[in-house]
């Protein structure tokens, strides 16, 4: 473990050294689908990097990357990675994007990190030994009143086709008078959440990367994640709820609006 761990932190910290250099300066923007769906010679850049970085150590690993798709290997390992997450917010020269990647050895999650540089903020779990900020145990809050919770969502850039549209959700947090903030990023998101930024986390079809490492922060950090019926998560679930695990039930009644 202590060398998947090494890796993961190197990884981990070239990318963000990358992402560092390139911030608010001049790089290509190009559009995936959509119009506001961007991708950055820096997001290409990193992964190429850290995919570099895993292959060496580990050839034989299968990686699961936002822009070069799935490398499949017959191994019981395998790494989800985003090389840039929140791009849109690192394409405008907002700070409010990291790296993230995760680790899955057989169906479980057992190494997340997530890097913002702009901040200087790792946040790092393994799997049974806590979550971690700059090398410090971070856990979620202890918030349990939820009129004076803090909340934080995000939304899709293509509407997918969920029984309901996500911005009914989010006026119903509202009109309950709560502070709900969006900053760009799922897995910063996710992460200030486990530090107790936050009390609670929404959002509609993410997709592995975003969440896999993040996943597991919020769990080692003391939260609660499912999807919107309560069941256990897994990364490739299409709804996301994560909390401090006192607000939960309360969240998903709203957001089924029972
Ligand atoms: C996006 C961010 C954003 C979320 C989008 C994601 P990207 O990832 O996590 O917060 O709302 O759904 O796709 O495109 O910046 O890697
Ligand atoms: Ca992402
Ligand atoms: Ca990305």
């Amino acid at each position: 473990m202590a060398e998947l761990k090494e890796v993961l932190l190197e990884a981990t910290r070239e990318a963000g050294k990358i992402i560092a250099h390139y911030f608010q300066g001049s790089f290509a923007v190009e559009n995936k689908e959509g119009i506001n769906n961007l991708v950055t010679e820096v997001d290409k850049h990193a992964e190429s990097r850290i995919i570099e970085i895993i292959k060496s150590n580990f050839p034989d690993h299968s990686i699961i990357s936002e822009e070069v798709g799935e490398m499949i290997q017959d191994s019981p390992y395998k790494w989800i990675i985003d090389p840039i997450d929140g791009t849109v917010n690192f394409a405008h020269g907002i700070p409010l994007c990291c790296v993230s990647i995760g680790l899955k050895h057989e169906k479980q999650l057992i190494l997340g990190a997530v890097y913002n540089p702009m901040m200087n903020e790792l946040f790092f779990a393994e799997k049974g030994k806590g979550a971690f900020l700059n090398d410090k145990p971070i856990s979620v809050s202890k918030k349990s009143d939820f009129r004076k919770a803090c909340l934080v969502t995000g939304f899709p850039y293509k509407w997918p086709e969920s029984k309901e549209h996500p911005i009914r959700v989010f006026e119903r947090f509202i009109l309950q008078g709560l502070p709900v903030r969006r900053l760009g990023s799922a897995a910063i998101d996710l992460c200030w959440v486990a530090c107790g930024r936050f009390d609670g986390f929404w959002e509609y079809n993410l997709s592995s990367w975003d969440v896999a490492a993040g996943y597991l922060i919020v769990e080692e950090a003391g939260g609660r994640i499912t999807n919107f019926d309560g069941d256990k998560y897994s990364v490739f679930d299409k709804e996301t709820l994560a909390t401090n695990g006192y607000i939960h039930d309360e969240m998903l009644r709203i957001i089924k609006n029972k």
